[in-house]
């Protein structure tokens, strides 16, 4: 019996697409050929179709953590892979396939309408699943690349699918070989990997009421998730109300030395400790001293909630949220020696 499966129809192409719906800063936007994916065996074809014309191209999942100019040339794959399911249960553990098209924070809820608890404590974050290995999503003391068994991605150097193990996708803070080398691969599904056996993480500040508080002594995977929510609600602004991309610079690491130099000039300074000797320091915190929370530059500005949040009042563009970002750069170079990293993409 032939199983084989019937090629899909190729990605639909729509000319001049309007993306200011599709990414959460809310950027006018315009993709010139902008690319539907449903189906991963479009991804061969299309890509053949692009290098034979030398377009340039970027995948986009739902834009939550890209810079977009005005106009987006050359071609743009608008990534929805739906799908997700169990694809194996071992003894510790379960397998779970998913599409990278599909929303991140619909997937954490499944996860726990099935029983199948870990993600909990990263409900809330915008974005796909395609996107969440590219940034190594991460939140309240747990990270996506502890819980990816492999990825599967369209890889154009070799114009093949690869899987891609957890330790060759060199997870780090908010970084992977796919950020690395951004116009290699074309994820298409995640395959995460939940350990049976479920440990609740309340340990950062906080969560930790709810580790102490009685009525909640042993937290369920739905009440971690449900604070999370209210924490994420009160601290972030919602992407649909005013645009943004989440936290717009990574936690700087600096060195013990450069650290105990840091504390002794400024005793209040929040940081947690990160491999090595090293330590993380709180961009947020650093931000806010330089008095820059609230402020605005025309169209845009630091959220008045979270200083690590650069907001679009309204008609802001990429090049008004890059001048903020400058500005904020060196400010905080300038008191406290310590450079600031972009942390979404600026296609
Ligand atoms: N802080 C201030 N002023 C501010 C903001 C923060 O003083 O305006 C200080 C506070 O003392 C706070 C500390 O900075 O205790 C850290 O702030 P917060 O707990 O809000 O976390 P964060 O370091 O700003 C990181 C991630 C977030 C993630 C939270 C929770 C990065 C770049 N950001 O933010 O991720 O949700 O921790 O785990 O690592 C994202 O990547 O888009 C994102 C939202």
């Amino acid at each position: 019996m032939n199983c084989a499966k019937n090629a899909p129809p190729p990605a639909k192409l729509t000319l001049n697409l309007e993306l200011q719906s599709r990414n959460t800063f809310g950027l006018e936007v315009v993709a010139e050929r902008a690319y539907e994916i449903t189906d991963s065996d479009q991804v061969p074809a299309l890509m053949h179709e692009i290098t034979q014309n030398q377009w340039k191209w970027h995948v986009l999942g739902s834009g939550s953590n890209v810079i977009l100019p005005p106009v987006l040339s050359g071609a743009t794959l608008l990534m929805n892979i739906a799908g997700q399911k169990l694809t194996q249960t071992e003894p510790d553990n379960a397998y779970l396939e998913v599409g990278a098209g599909v929303n991140w924070h619909e997937l954490v809820k499944w996860t726990l309408d099935n029983d199948l608890p870990g993600l909990e404590n990263l409900a809330l974050i915008p974005g796909t699943v395609g996107a969440a290995p590219i940034q190594n999503i991460g939140a309240y003391g747990v990270e996506i690349g502890q819980y990816i068994d492999h990825v599967r991605a369209y890889d154009t150097n070799t114009n093949q699918f690869v899987s891609i193990t957890n330790a060759e996708c060199e997870f780090a803070y908010r970084d992977s070989i796919f950020k690395k080398n951004p116009n290699r691969f074309v994820v298409t599904q995640v395959i995460f990997k939940l350990p049976k056996v479920w440990q609740a993480r309340v340990h950062y500040a906080d969560l930790a009421a709810i580790a102490s508080s009685n009525s909640t002594a042993n937290p369920t995977p739905q009440v971690i998730f449900e604070t999370v929510c209210t924490v994420r609600s009160k601290k972030l602004p919602d992407p649909k109300v005013i645009g943004n991309a989440g936290s717009f610079f990574q936690n700087p690491l600096v060195s013990a030395n450069q650290y105990e130099a840091l504390l002794a000039k400024f005793p209040k300074l929040v940081s947690y400790p990160d491999v090595g000797n090293q330590r993380k320091l709180a961009a947020g915190w650093l931000i806010d001293q330089c008095g820059l929370k609230g402020q605005r530059l025309g169209e845009v500005g630091v959220y008045e909630q979270q200083a690590l949040v650069i907001v679009n009042h309204g008609k802001g563009t990429a090049a008004d949220i890059l001048d903020l970002a400058k500005i904020i750069q060196d400010k905080v170079q300038q008191q406290f020696g310590v450079t600031l990293e972009i942390e979404p993409n600026i296609l």
